[in-house]
């Protein structure tokens, strides 16, 4: 029974190798760290900490934790890890269970304007529902308004001022955030999930002497398997010598059970490889491959918000060619061998289900060792995708929309021009392996 999934998981291994990822929130991890994922400490239960678990039998994964936080301490020199978050969400979660009460003011980035659902997010989620939520935004230049933050945080004096991004293509300011969160007494946490690799590799700014708390996700540009943690920077430390313990406490018994892992030895493994200096490399050609693929999209006249980026990710957007038609150009994209994300832009006029963006990374094709020369070739497929398909536009009646989506993707389904783009993505794809260093 167990052939039914493994011809399913090839199938998946060949869609990658034939395809051209361009989601900037995924990456391949290394032949490493997949053997880790693999191992027999996914057999073992560890609830607690490295010498003090509930359970018999944790010697090894004693070892394997304190190694995994010595080195995440040591590459990005904060005096305090917790590295059992199961994953980014419940790590935020964790993070907000530790240091306000229900009812608190959180203030976060819009979703729409490239912020992530728990940084607040209103009634859908839990950040926004428990928590009252205070927004910020981003100008006219799709740049973080700090002026419009500085307002709302003085009016709003929340407890904690989260710094983070999902879809917002400029380097954060960990600064300008520390001044205001001063001004106001709140907590600074930083949400560096994307750019954590960059971080490391001194191609983005560190939030460590500004932020007192940091989540990143493991999976991202850092490279790790899917897994989560938080860190506690000194200036933390001196506000709350106990920040660390409340973590500690707020994962377990507050959030969590017992930690996985295997996972835990891929961040141990993931952390030892960003401090190679072929990962300094890696994070260099991640923002090189986004400025030439930024640059060849404005080249063909497309708009980017921002009119650019500074990190691993861009934002097309699609409103010069019609509202709300990032669904179709990322279903053509995918039948034409090319996947990335439809994504709202800044003041969307569309909806967050009929976006009227395109959201492209560059983390998973620098891994596989692409470089500007195949950047400028994807870039010219999405354009020749998207002039194909320019006519596919949503009816004016919204009723319509569900209905017009679903044949839409037939007919792209169908269309030889996209399946013959697949081709030439294929032939080019297949020259890369999913992991180089
Ligand atoms: C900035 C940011 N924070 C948190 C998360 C949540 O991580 P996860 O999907 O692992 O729960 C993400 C994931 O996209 C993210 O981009």
């Amino acid at each position: 029974m167990s052939e039914i999934v493994f011809n399913i998981i090839e199938k998946e291994e060949q869609r990658q190798k034939e395809m051209v990822g361009l989601i900037p929130s995924e990456n391949h991890i290394s032949p490493e760290v997949r053997k880790a994922l693999g191992s027999v400490l996914s057999s073992k239960y560890s609830e607690g900490y490295p010498g003090r678990r509930y359970y018999e039998g944790n010697q090894f994964i004693d070892e394997i934790e304190n190694l995994a936080r010595d080195r995440v301490k040591k590459l990005l020199g904060v005096p305090y890890v917790n590295v059992q978050p199961y994953s980014g969400s419940p790590a935020n979660s964790a993070i907000y269970f530790a240091i306000l009460e229900p009812g608190e003011t959180i203030m976060g980035l819009k979703l729409a304007m490239g912020g992530h659902l728990t940084h607040g997010h209103p009634q859908v989620t839990f950040s926004g529902r428990y928590y009252n939520s205070v927004q910020y935004g981003v100008d006219k230049e799709a740049r973080i308004d700090f002026a419009g933050l500085r307002k709302l945080a003085h009016e709003h004096k929340p407890k904690v001022i989260v710094a983070g991004n999902t879809a917002y293509p400029f380097e954060l300011d960990f600064k300008a955030f520390r001044e205001i969160a001063d001004e106001v007494g709140a907590w600074l946490m930083a949400d560096i999930s994307h750019i954590t690799g960059l971080v490391v590799a001194g191609e983005h700014p560190s939030p460590v002497p500004y932020a007192d708390i940091i989540m990143t996700t493991t999976h991202k540009t850092f490279r790790g398997p899917r897994g989560a943690m938080i860190l506690v920077t000194e200036r933390g430390l001196e506000r709350d010598p106990d920040l660390g313990k409340k973590i500690d406490a707020s994962i377990i018994p507050g959030l969590q059970g017992g930690p996985h892992n295997a996972t835990t030895a891929g961040i141990a493994i993931a952390a030892a490889e960003a401090m190679r200096p072929e990962f300094k490399n890696y994070a260099k050609q991640i923002c090189r491959n986004a400025d030439a693929l930024a640059g060849r999209l404005m080249e063909h006249g497309l708009k980017l918000v921002g009119d650019g980026t500074e990190t691993h990710l861009m934002v097309v957007d699609l409103t010069s060619y019609g509202d709300g038609f990032g669904t179709q150009v990322a279903y053509a994209m995918d039948v034409a061998g090319i996947y990335a994300n439809r994504n709202t832009i800044p003041n969307e006029p569309c909806s967050p289900f009929y976006p009227s963006g395109l959201r492209l990374g560059t983390p998973l094709v620098t891994t596989r060792g692409m470089k500007e020369e195949e950047m400028v070739q994807i870039a010219d497929w999405i354009f020749r995708v998207i002039e194909h398909i320019k006519e596919e536009q949503l009816p004016t009646d919204k009723k319509k929309w569900g209905k017009f989506i679903k044949d839409f993707k037939k007919r792209a389904d169908q269309d030889t021009e996209l399946q013959k783009i697949r081709t030439e993505v294929k032939v080019m794809a297949e020259r890369f392996p999913l992991f180089r260093w």
